[in-house]
């Protein structure tokens, strides 16, 4: 028998003479990096061997080279080159590469024109610059794409993006491999892609006479009457898709119906239930008005599709899907015969059998229908793929039933969230993604048998843009979340996040820099931590980063051992007896980014619950139970639109908890706040009943209905224990997001005597 121990010894001495297996510095890390010792210096003239790669390719090869590191790359006759190419005919993959970088010589090996293209992108990540001398150390990569669908999505119609930055988009995606850009042409607020055919549609239908400010949950409301909107030409169109096509991303138009439409129902309103004129929406929801289920509508749809089918080749063609109130239909006598005379059990049947219509005749013209998860509500059409957003159920069941689906579910994908904690970052949809949580996202959900999984083409993160004004804006929510999206859908091994981490740091933020993206330094933030103390909490900042030196403008000061300095703690315990109830206060935290001081803003408020003990009888859904314990006291009011983890989300019909006040109090009111984001399937509870006691014997009981924008609720009573129930609707009503599905509700701080 062998001896085991010998084993370990000669994998050593393999991996010593063939290389070692290391950190690979490109995003997303290749299958495989082994590094050797020495390396390739580049010279200021490269010879390159360029006869085998397209004339696109090599384009881009010397731009890049030229730009980012100031290098020529040259092609000449009889002389050896020092970068060469070969294209390898069968690979384990279709779109394998392999890099091999020896001291005096390069090979990039490559099996397709989108592989020599992302072989291309991983040598400009390989490329080290120190002082004068830029070079590559020897290294072997072996590398292909896990996923085949690996999206970002732009919204171009709540606000316009011209054909420049929808480049510079473009640009970005390729860098990082995406392959897939979902191009959301077609909402409420405007219609954004010309249709000869049907010429109002962007004469009238891409210009709203007004913008809603704030968040839209915001009252009272008020809007800009500034007239806003913009189209693409087909001519535009055709450059950006040829564009995309020269740096192997696909584009997937979108056309949103039946819902989603009242850009194109402000220029036709024949196409309506009603036929009545309305404008080009400045508010931003859901909406009512509907496209109409009728022959003509439909006609109507496919007319445009058959132009956008002429502009854009993908196989893919997203028809929307999503967000389409039944009550028009409901009541349209159209609507209701073509019901009758179908057999359709009700509405969402009805929308079933629209869809189906369209699936007919993209798959007639050899396209697929591909559209958010609503498309499964009334029986899926047989060629349809489905884009799960509302969680990964949609998806899970479309597999299922034998469909294939692209992730994009809202808790990991949606980069219209919030990324970090900082009241002072600009106002967003709702809910909270960190580029860690974007990080740990997995696109196979754990239910998917193998062969099941085979469906799951992917993942794509969605760029919704009502709250991204400008290119500036758009950078600074997709960067450099993006980033670990590529990741995700690239390695078929995800390094852990700390290495990812590590690699985006001391080489990507320069590279973006480079690049001129705004993106979020929200990594470097100080994480915030919340603990009680003996008569009250404190806040507590930590950077984890200490170890980096953030000096944007020169990669080659990140690394070093300076600190980024934090602050250990803030107090904001006092005297309980002396609590300023209901003072409002912002914290400013500065910390220092490079050598640059910035402060992060948050938003507290003192009062006399402040860490008191609580007992939740209904514990919080476990995604959204962040610091449970002190989560309702602990002075970060949960900023309304739904931001950071403040909120404790629950998904029972009934919530029950107890606060200890520990000593008797007069107890005038109590205050509770609740999140209203019907869009997010949360919704106000129906009632709460407060129950306050002296002695936990005897209870004296105050029920009230829950009103929208009151958080008061008089009590008049002396008490040691507050009991707190909530009851919610026992399910979403009708003609919400999630109809029919339990509501969430979400819960922060609760307070006395505070109005
Ligand atoms: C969506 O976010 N309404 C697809
Ligand atoms: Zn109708």
């Amino acid at each position: 028998m062998k001896n085991p121990k010998i084993i370990p010894l000669i994998l050593f001495t393999c991996l010593f003479s063939k290389g070692i297996i290391a950190q690979c510095p490109i995003i997303p890390a290749p299958s495989s990096y082994l590094k050797f010792k020495d390396r390739f210096d580049f010279q200021n003239l490269i010879q390159t061997n360029f006869s085998l790669i397209p004339a696109n390719i090599k384009a881009y090869f010397t731009t890049e080279m030229s730009v980012l590191f100031n290098l020529e790359l040259k092609q000449m006759e009889n002389i050896k080159p020092t970068i060469s190419f070969l294209k390898v005919e069968s690979a384990i993959h279709k779109d394998w590469y392999e890099i091999d970088v020896k001291t005096d010589h390069i090979l990039i090996s490559f099996s397709s024109d989108a592989s020599c293209f992302y072989a291309i992108n991983s040598f400009l990540q390989l490329i080290e610059k120190k002082g004068t001398e830029t070079y590559i150390q020897n290294c072997k990569i072996t590398d292909y794409p896990k996923f085949e669908w690996r999206g970002l999505h732009l919204d171009v119609s709540r606000h316009f993006f011209s054909v420049e930055e929808v480049k510079k988009y473009i640009d970005l995606m390729a860098f990082y491999k995406f392959n897939t850009f979902h191009w959301h042409l077609t909402d409420d607020q405007g219609w954004r892609i010309e249709i000869k055919k049907y010429p109002k549609l962007t004469e009238t239908g891409a210009w709203r006479d007004s913008t809603v400010n704030n968040h839209y949950t915001t009252i009272p409301r008020t809007y800009s009457s500034e007239i806003y909107g913009g189209f693409y030409t087909q001519e535009q169109i055709r450059e950006v898709v040829k564009y995309a096509e020269s740096k192997y991303i696909n584009i997937v138009p979108e056309i949103e119906m039946p819902g989603h439409a009242r850009a194109a129902l402000a220029a036709y309103p024949e196409f309506s239930c009603t036929g009545i004129q309305q404008n080009v929406p400045g508010l931003w929801g859901v909406f009512d008005d509907i496209y109409c289920s009728k022959k003509e509508t439909i006609d109507f749809n496919i007319d445009i599709l058959s132009e956008v089918l002429e502009l854009f080749p993908s196989k893919y063609i997203h028809i929307g899907g999503d967000e389409a109130p039944k009550d028009r239909w409901k009541k349209c006598i159209n609507c209701q015969r073509i019901i009758l005379e179908n057999n359709l059990k009700g509405e969402h049947e009805l929308q079933s059998y629209f869809i189906k219509k369209i699936d007919k005749y993209l798959t007639s013209k050899g396209r697929k229908l591909i559209g958010w998860d609503e498309i499964l509500e009334g029986g899926l059409s047989p060629n349809a793929t489905v884009m799960s957003w509302r969680g990964t159920q949609g998806g899970i069941e479309a597999v299922k039933q034998g469909h294939a689906v692209v992730m994009s579910p809202g808790s990991h994908c949606y980069f219209d969230h919030y990324q970090s904690k900082n009241s002072g970052d600009a106002i967003a949809f709702g809910g909270f993604t960190s580029l860690e949580k974007v990080y740990s996202f997995e696109p196979i959900p754990a239910e998917l048998s193998l062969q099941e999984s085979k469906l799951i083409l992917g993942a794509q993160a969605n760029l919704w843009t009502e709250y991204i004004p400008n290119m500036k804006q758009l950078e600074y929510m997709t960067f450099p979340r993006a980033l670990a999206l590529s990741q995700v859908l690239w390695s078929v091994k995800k390094p852990s996040y700390k290495v990812f981490q590590d690699r985006l740091i001391k080489k990507h933020l320069f590279l973006l820099k480079q690049k001129d993206v705004n993106y979020s330094k929200a990594i470097f933030y100080p994480k915030m931590t919340i603990s009680k103390t003996k008569n009250g909490i404190r806040y507590n900042f930590k950077s984890d980063l200490k170890d980096y030196q953030f000096i944007e403008n020169n990669a080659n000061q990140y690394g070093s051992n300076s600190k980024i300095e934090y602050l250990e703690e803030i107090k904001v315990n006092l005297d309980r007896q002396r609590i300023p109830n209901g003072e409002t206060a912002a914290l400013i935290v500065p910390f220092y980014l490079g050598l640059e001081i910035k402060p992060i803003y948050i938003n507290y408020k003192l009062h006399e619950l402040l860490g008191l003990p609580i007992k939740f009888i209904t514990e919080p859904n476990e995604r959204y139970s962040y610091n449970k314990e002190l989560c309702l006291l602990d002075g970060i009011i949960g900023v309304t639109p739904w931001n950071s983890g403040e909120w404790l989300g629950f998904d029972t019909t009934e919530i029950i908890f107890e606060v200890n006040l520990l000593k008797e109090v007069e107890i005038k009111n109590v205050y509770l706040s609740f999140l209203d984001d019907a869009s997010s399937w949360i919704h106000l509870p129906e009632k709460i009943i407060i129950s306050t006691s002296i002695n936990k014997k005897k209870w004296d009981v105050f029920p009230f209905t829950v009103e929208k924008n009151k958080n008061t609720y008089q009590i008049n009573k002396n008490a040691k224990y507050i009991k707190y129930k909530i009851l919610t609707k026992k399910s979403i009503p009708q003609n919400f997001p999630g109809e029919g599905k339990t509501p969430w509700t979400f819960m922060d701080e609760i307070m006395v005597n505070f109005e």
